[in-house]
């Protein structure tokens, strides 16, 4: 076995032999023999061409040997032996005992799992403990830089162009950091960020998260540089190539998409695997990408021709993944990391190395630049892996220094940021910018003639204007300045003029302006109140236009807001005739500058029976939500299969859905079991919500619904959503549009307010009263509260019992006695269930009968094969329409996986204490059942497992199977190989329970 790096020379001292080997490899042939040439001259010249030859010679090898001086070793293997057989120990006590020094563990059980990231030039590591804890270390002292504490989720960090600033994704925001751990920059734009990429050459920092919405924000400026909807849902996977900086995203249906700032579609698409994509990497040269996926696939792509060129098979789905400076490829599962050699050039058929981690479960590793170390970070902390020939062995220092000091280090910062490429360069191919488009010859042509016909008539103007230009000539000659010095004598006797012109009354016949009526002033006014009575007066009489003007615009269609509720009710302009005589009304000027008064129109009685006839469909129903991602057909009609009467449709953006969006048109479509059927859409346009209802109603649709309720930043940013509750006469005054010339009734679903201080829910449900809502639906929560705390009933019961308006309930129903008790003793019209029906469809059977399915196992896996059958009639049972179907089907086993049966004597009165859904149950097994994990049958188990790993291979075995037997069969098989890992997994990873968060739409 042999480790380490060849060639480097003991310092100080001069290395003869390589040097000389060099030297040879620069000789231009044998030397010219001068000796016997006896022209002077001649001899001379050819002697001071051998003299600069051998310069050279001598240049190049020294160049060759300062900037080349050490080779990358390897391990290599004798006889029987096989590299991946060598552990870290045997590898360790061979190398160098500096490169031995690398090898260690820094055990950090409480704030992980941890993940880490090094910086360009690989001497500095960052790393983020999930739980909050983010370290800076200089990597080759050793050394701490700084630690803080953040005191919430951390999801992934970075650092910006050198060590002196890191990035970190946390719960909400994005902050930056700087490097002694301060706090410098929220980045308030980047929310919900998952995965953050710098770029360091344009210093853009790229994010990516649960929205689904990539991010640039250039560091320098702070400019948010691009904003692209990725339309795939939420994205944990992203990676830069570092040859184009074109960011790589892996999506949950299997697809990596490939995104510049300059274009909002991406400009790569490619399907790479069957399941959620996990992890990917570009190598240095950006020829070979690989990406891993929940297929249990490893595969190497070539970037040129974006083709598969061979696949690996992982035993477990890999994880993480990632290349070395010299092509080395590491793949990482569990406790388990390979290192392939040669992996991107050819398959290989067995790997260079493996290691089993001790400390903890894998979360991700880098390897470090120009070092031969990989950086593995994992719940139990950080440890390190020596891999011989990983790292480039010879550095750059105009690229990355190592070694750099302060000084270096404030003059590479400049550098970097005079030769700062604009994200506009960013291409595919990046050498397409350096190159000359030349046009076609006649273009060319054509320009030119249109470029000098255009000088031509430019001078044509000039002359022309240079004429005038002349006849104007003279305009400061002696005579006209005297003419205007004796015009200026007469001005002075002007006012003279002027007043005796007005006493003889001559000025209303040569057509001066008649002077402006003074008001009279009544008897008795002291001269010096004159001036506020002629001013007042004005007023009055302007106040008077413009009110009159007013009241004939509004007089004729107009009501105001009504009900004794309504706030609007109060600035509604009285009719005329009762208006108090205008100059009683010199109220103080607060007063006459009140805000407008909200108009709203009331609806024909034929639109309030169709109203009436919606409301009393809707009455006593438990009404499935509408659920961006989970409402899709074949699940509404495996809801309506279980007596579901009330429907909502995924949530559409009504402007996409006008432009002809086929993705959001194709949300709309009816299923034949639904009886009565809802159309969401989100829009601050009348004429867009019109425009949308018009469409729903086309398809089918019933009613349509305003969802006012949406707390994701993508919408709320664009005054979508839950943002419409921040101006309630705005909103009144797009519903009460909609609703007049909607063909269908309108329906709104709000929230409670923005935050805890803005709750404004009672306003708001009256002026949608007033507005001409058939119903509104109350979730009783604000929009940033997300799912943490248990839905308001007091707050629902209240706004439901204030006004008449029917008011749909909803938040936080899981079981039928809940559904029935909110529905009987909190004035609800109907109640609505979301997650409650994603966890279990036969909610609804559940509470038309009034007690509880409990379905088994077994019985469990026959309906999510219903609903794989559905799926198979709705995408088509074929390649095509099992991806399309994969986009959706493991995403469900997020919430069939929270199923726990909940037996009303059991779970009754608990659920009243403990109502929040996320937090009812901890444990797989339970309890108060008198469950244990030991005794649980092992496809309940499975059936209960939250491992995210576990979700596609149960949707795969759903789908392939031809029977429910089949498919209990081949569920078992997959609990007895693998629930075990995906167990350990789960327990080793301690993941938050906040898990809604990531899924709402
Ligand atoms: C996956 C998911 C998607 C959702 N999408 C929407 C949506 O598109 N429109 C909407 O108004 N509410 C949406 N919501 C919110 C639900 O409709 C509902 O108001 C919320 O989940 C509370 O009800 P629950 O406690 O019964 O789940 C979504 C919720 C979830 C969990």
């Amino acid at each position: 076995m042999e480790a380490g790096r060849e060639g480097q020379p003991p310092p100080g001292k001069k290395r003869k032999g390589p040097e000389a080997a060099i030297a040879a490899k620069y000789r231009r042939g044998p030397e010219v023999a001068t000796r016997r040439i006896e022209d002077k001259k001649l001899k001379g010249k050819l002697r001071y061409t051998e003299r600069l030859v051998a310069d050279a010679q001598q240049a190049a090898a020294k160049v060759e040997e300062w900037l080349l001086p050490a080779e990358a070793g390897e391990l290599e293997a004798e006889g029987m032996e096989r590299t991946w057989r060598f552990s870290q120990a045997d590898i360790a006590q061979a190398v160098e005992a500096g490169a031995a020094r690398k090898a260690f563990d820094l055990q950090l059980p409480a704030l992980g799992p941890y993940s880490l990231a090094f910086t360009r030039s690989g001497r500095h590591m960052l790393l983020a403990g999930r739980k909050g804890h983010l370290a800076l270390m200089d990597w080759q002292r050793h050394r701490l830089v700084c630690e803080v504490q953040v005191k919430e989720t951390v999801h992934d960090a970075c650092f910006l162009h050198n060590e002196q600033f890191f990035a970190a994704a946390q719960k909400r925001y994005t902050y930056i950091y700087d490097k002694r751990g301060l706090e410098v920059h929220c980045l308030e734009d980047t929310t919900e960020a998952t995965r953050l990429e710098f770029l360091p050459h344009h210093f853009l920092l790229s994010s990516v998260g649960s929205t689904g919405v990539l991010r640039y924000q250039d560091t320098s400026t702070g400019r948010i540089v691009a904003t692209h909807r990725t339309k795939q849902g939420p994205c944990d996977v992203m990676r830069q190539n570092p040859w184009n900086a074109v960011l790589c995203l892996g999506h949950g249906n299997g697809t990596v998409t490939m995104w510049t700032p300059n274009i909002t579609t991406p400009v790569v698409r490619m399907l790479c695997h069957h399941g959620p994509v996990r992890s990917l990497a570009v190598d240095g040269s950006g020829r070979h990408m690989v990406t891993t996926g929940a297929d249990g696939q490893v595969k190497v792509w070539d970037l040129r021709t974006f083709q598969p060129l061979h696949a690996y098979y992982s035993p477990s789905p890999a994880e993480w993944c990632d290349i070395s400076q010299r092509g080395m490829l590491a793949v990482g599962y569990g406790r388990r990391i390979q290192v392939w050699k040669d992996a991107l050039s050819g398959k290989q058929q067995s790997p260079y190395m493996t290691h089993r981690l001790a400390g903890g479960t894998l979360r991700n590793f880098r390897f470090v630049p120009y070092e031969d170390v990989l950086g593995i970070g994992h719940s139990g902390g950080m440890s390190t892996m020596l891999v011989p020939g990983a790292g480039e062995p010879n550095f750059d220092s105009f690229v990355a220094n190592p070694y750099q000091t302060d000084k270096q280090r404030k003059e590479a910062e400049v550098h970097m940021l005079l030769d700062k490429l604009q994200p506009e360069m960013i291409t595919l191919d990046p050498s397409s910018v350096t190159q000359v488009v030349r046009e076609p010859r006649e273009v060319q042509k054509e320009k030119q003639a249109a470029a000098e016909e255009a000088n031509r008539a430019r001078q044509a103007e000039r002359r022309a204007k240079n004429e005038e230009k002349t006849k104007m000539k003279g305009k400061n000659k002696p005579s006209r300045r005297q003419g205007k010095k004796q015009a200026n004598i007469i001005e002075e006797r002007k006012p003279a003029i002027k007043a005796r012109m007005r006493e003889q009354g001559v000025a209303a016949e040569h057509g001066h302006k008649r002077e402006r009526q003074e008001p009279a002033v009544p008897d008795g006014v002291p001269r010096a109140l004159h001036r506020f009575f002629k001013k007042s007066a004005g007023m009055l009489h302007g106040a008077r236009v413009a009110l009159g003007r007013r009241v004939q615009r509004a007089g004729r269609s107009t009501w105001a807001a009504s009900g004794a509720d309504s706030a609007a009710a109060a600035a509604a302009p009285a009719p005329v005739a009762e208006q108090p005589p205008l100059e009683q009304q010199q109220a103080p000027k607060q007063q006459q500058q009140a805000p407008k008064p909200l108009v709203l129109e009331p609806l024909t009685s034929e639109q309030l029976e169709r109203n009436a006839a919606i409301v009393e469909r809707l009455r006593g129903q438990l009404i499935l939500a509408p659920l961006t991602r989970g409402n899709h057909l074949p699940f509404r009609r495996l809801c309506a299969d279980f007596g579901a009467e009330v429907l909502f449709s995924e949530m559409a953006f009504a402007r996409p859905l006008l432009k002809g969006d086929r993705k959001e048109r194709a949300m709309l479509r009816r299923a034949d079991n639904e009886k009565t059927y809802g159309v969401q859409f989100a829009t601050n346009q009348i004429s867009e919500g019109v425009g949308a209802a018009e469409a729903a109603a086309e398809a089918g649709a019933d009613f349509v619904d305003l969802n006012v309720g949406c707390p994701i930043y993508e919408a709320t940013r664009r005054g979508l959503g839950a943002a419409l509750l921040r101006k309630p006469a705005k909103l009144a005054k797009l519903v009460n549009g909609i609703a007049l010339k909607s063909p269908l009734p309108l329906t709104v679903k709000i929230r409670l307010g923005e935050n805890d201080d803005k709750i404004n829910v009672e306003e708001v449900v009256g002026l949608l009263q007033a507005a001409g809502a058939a119903a509104v639906t109350v979730h009783g929560r604000t929009m940033l509260q997300r799912y943490k705390r248990p839905a308001s009933w007091e707050l629902i019961e209240r706004v439901a019992r204030m006004h008449s308006v029917p008011v749909v309930g909803n938040g936080d129903v899981l079981t039928h006695y809940e559904a029935r008790r909110r529905m009987d003793s909190h004035g609800c019209h109907a109640v609505m269930v979301g997650r409650g029906a994603l966890i279990k469809p036969w909610l609804f059977w559940e509470h038309k009968e009034g007690r509880e399915l409990a379905p088994t196992a077994a019985e469990r896996v026959a309906i999510y094969r219903r609903l794989v059958a559905y799926m198979k009639e709705h995408f088509r049972d074929d390649e095509r329409g099992k991806r399309a179907a994969f986009y959706f089907l493991p995403w469900h086993f997020n919430f069939f996986c929270r199923y726990r049966p909940m037996p009303e004597e059991v779970y009754g009165a608990a659920s009243l204490q403990q109502p929040l859904i996320s937090t009812r149950w901890d444990s797989i097994a339970c309890a108060e059942l008198g469950e244990t994990v030991a005794e649980l049958d092992p496809l309940e188990r499975l059936l209960r497992c939250e491992s995210e790993a576990a979700f596609c291979p149960i949707a795969e075995a759903l789908w392939e199977a031809g029977s429910d037997a089949d498919a209990e069969a081949a569920l078992r098989r997959l609990a007895a190989d693998s629930l075990a890992g995906w167990e350990e997994e789960l327990r080793a990873s301690g993941r938050d329970s906040g898990r809604d968060e990531a899924v709402e739409g």
